[in-house]
C-alpha cells in the first residue's frame, strides 16, 4: 500500500472508532444546524480534528481542505498535495440511527486525485484506491458493474434538499429515470454512493450541488474500478461544479444522455 494511502487509512479509522462509539448513544447528540437542513455534531468536529492530527503528524506540510474546519496551507506554503476530507458524510443518517454514513478522506496532487479512502464504520467496509493501482474494497479488488442497459440498472441519486434552484430539473430526469432506470436509492451518503458504484453494487449514480469532499475519494474509487465521472458535460469539472454523474462506461453515457439536456435547458432558461 502507497505510504500516503496507510496514513489516510490509520487516519480513517480513528474518524470511524470515535463515530463508532458515538453511535451507541445517538439521542444525546449536540445537534447543530449549519444553514437550513444542514447539520453538524460535535462527532462530526472530533472525527475531523483525529483525521487532520492523524495527516498533519506524518505530512506537516500538505494543504488541507476539510469540511468543518476549511481550507489550510501546509507548513511550506504552496504544497502540491491537498487532503480533501468529509469527516462523516451522511450526518442526517447518522443523527438519526440510520446505519449509511462514511468517512472521506481524498489526496489530491496537482490538481488530480491520487489516494481515495472511503470507510463505512458500521461494516468495517474499507474502500481504498491509489491512482494507477486499482480500487479495493477491504482486500478485494474492485470492478465496476458490466450491466449495459439502463433499463436493469440500478441507480443512485440524491435528492435536493437544501439549494432549490435545481429542483425543477432534477424531478424531471426523475420522472425519467423511473421510467427508464430499474430502480433508483436515495441512501444518504453521497461518499458510499460512489463507493458503491465503485464495487459494482450501484451501476450508476447523480447529484447536483455536492461538495468536493462528498465527491473527492468516491471518485478515484471509481476511475480505479473500471467507471466514469463527470459533470454534466461528462467533462472532469465535478469537483468545481458539483454536479456529478457516475457509472460504469456504457451507463455513464445512458445518464449523459438522459440528464445533459434537462440540466442544459433549466440553466438556459
Ligand atoms: C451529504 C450527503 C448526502 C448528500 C448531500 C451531502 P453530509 O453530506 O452526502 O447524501 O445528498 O448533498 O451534503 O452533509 O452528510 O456530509
Ligand atoms: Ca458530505
Ligand atoms: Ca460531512
Amino acid at each position: 500500500m502507497h505510504p500516503m494511502l496507510n496514513i489516510a487509512v490509520k487516519a480513517a479509522r480513528r474518524a470511524g472508532q470515535i463515530i463508532n462509539r458515538a453511535s451507541m448513544d445517538v439521542g444525546h447528540l449536540k445537534v447543530s444546524v449549519k444553514q437550513q437542513s444542514d447539520f453538524v455534531t460535535e462527532v462530526d468536529r472530533a472525527a475531523e480534528a483525529a483525521i487532520i492530527d492523524t495527516l498533519r503528524e506524518a505530512y506537516p506540510q500538505h494543504a488541507i481542505l476539510a469540511e468543518e474546519s476549511g481550507a489550510t496551507a501546509g507548513s511550506k506554503g504552496d504544497s502540491e498535495y491537498q487532503w480533501i476530507i468529509d469527516p462523516l458524510d451522511g450526518t442526517t443518517n447518522f443523527i438519526h440511527g440510520f446505519p449509511q454514513y462514511a468517512v472521506s478522506i481524498g489526496l489530491a496532487h496537482k490538481g488530480s486525485m491520487a489516494q481515495a479512502v472511503v470507510y463505512d464504520p458500521t461494516r468495517n467496509e474499507l474502500f481504498t484506491a491509489s491512482k494507477g493501482g486499482g480500487a479495493y474494497l477491504n482486500d478485494k479488488r474492485l470492478r465496476v458493474s458490466k450491466r449495459d442497459k439502463l433499463a436493469e440498472a440500478l441507480i443512485g441519486t440524491g435528492f435536493p434538499y437544501r439549494m432549490f434552484d435545481h429542483v425543477d430539473a432534477y424531478l424531471a430526469i426523475f420522472k425519467e429515470m423511473t421510467q427508464k432506470s430499474a430502480g433508483m436509492r436515495r441512501a444518504g451518503a453521497a461518499a458510499l454512493d460512489l463507493a458503491y458504484v465503485a464495487a459494482g453494487r450501484l451501476d450508476g449514480f447523480w447529484e447536483f450541488g455536492l461538495s468536493p469532499w462528498d465527491m473527492a475519494a468516491g471518485s478515484l474509487l471509481i476511475t480505479e474500478a473500471g467507471g466514469l465521472v463527470g459533470d454534466l458535460a461528462g467533462e472532469s469539472d465535478y469537483l468545481a461544479t458539483g454536479n456529478v454523474i457516475a457509472g460504469n462506461p456504457k451507463i455513464f453515457s445512458q445518464l449523459l444522455q438522459l440528464i445533459g439536456p434537462h440540466k442544459t435547458a433549466q440553466l438556459a432558461a
